[in-house]
């Protein structure tokens, strides 16, 4: 039988669309099975999709019910094995933290003694409250914890804030950061070489496309005597391709720069007179 990985990923929330874009993007579209199903193909790559709850992807991968997961860095399982996380991938930041209601008068986090508060992250959040010599009483609760203030459970909260969507519509303000988190992509322990090997593979696609998304080629046209001031401002430019241009004394520039470099320095290539700067996306990206 061939074999195939099977890597877990968020059913739906705030990992669950660049997941699913990073592995567009490494050439391995998910076969839609309709909505529901908990386990999917995919096309170009042997490999199965399990959707989970975000919160139990570092269990599956740990237990290797999937060899590879994206999971949240340090809210998912509390805190994720760090020997499992292969690297951090740089989306899907949100932070763990403390909200109360939005008409509730908030002083400090003393606002929280002797009160109740309902979370999914008891550990992280006792830890939290310890430190700053809080008592509180601590309620656990596995899902829809933004609900517990306005039924009565709860005079506050302690839950993963992403965009706030949820905090607002729920009629919460965010008073304390607990921590702060992103996707991370996780793999099992002690593969068998043919489940290694492919495994590397997938991170050898992986890393392509995440090395293209967060580079550009870039082309601009740039006075001879002022080829070696656009490699001074943009110093992520590693020997550029330099073609003269029919114009007399000048050239053009062509290289692979940091996207953030590039932002950051656009003005200072204006002034030193660069022109007709243009800046395109890299599909792949292999060295
Ligand atoms: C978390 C959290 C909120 C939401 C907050 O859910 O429980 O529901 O994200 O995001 P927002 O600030 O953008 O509204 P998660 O994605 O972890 O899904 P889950 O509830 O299924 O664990
Ligand atoms: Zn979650």
């Amino acid at each position: 039988m061939e074999t195939t990985l099977r890597i877990a990923i968020q059913k739906k929330g705030r990992l669950y669309e660049k997941s699913v874009a990073l592995l567009r993007d490494c050439g391995i579209p998910i076969i839609s099975s309709g909505s529901g199903k908990l386990l999917a193909k995919a096309r170009n790559f042997p490999l199965e999709v399990l959707f989970l709850r975000d919160d139990d992807i570092p269990k599956y991968v740990e237990e290797n019910v999937a060899v590879i997961g994206i999971a949240g860095e340090n809210v998912g399982l509390e805190i994720v094995n760090p020997d499992l996380i292969l690297e951090k991938l740089g989306f899907s930041r949100c932070r763990l933290s403390l909200a109360v209601r939005r008409e509730a008068e908030y002083p400090g986090p003393e606002f929280f003694e002797g009160k109740k508060i309902a979370t999914s992250y008891p550990r992280i959040l006792r830890d939290f409250l310890q430190e700053k010599g809080i008592a509180a009483d601590i309620e656990e609760i596995s899902g829809s914890v933004e609900i517990a203030p306005a039924i009565g459970l709860a005079e506050g909260v302690c839950d993963i804030v992403s965009t706030g969507s949820t905090l607002l519509s729920n009629g919460l303000r965010e008073v304390e950061t607990v921590l702060t988190s992103e996707a991370v992509l996780i793999a099992a322990p002690n593969l068998d070489p043919e489940k290694q090997a492919l495994l590397e593979q997938l991170l050898f696609r992986i890393d392509a496309a995440r090395k293209a998304r967060n580079n550009k080629y870039i082309l601009l046209n740039i006075p001879n005597d002022k080829i070696q001031a656009v490699a001074d401002i943009l110093p992520g430019m590693k020997s550029p391709t330099v073609l003269p241009l029919a114009r007399e004394g000048w050239s053009s520039l062509h290289s692979v720069v940091p996207d953030n470099d590039f932002w950051l320095k656009i003005a200072d290539l204006k002034d030193i007179g660069a022109e007709g700067i243009l800046v395109i996306p890299i599909e792949k990206m292999v060295q």
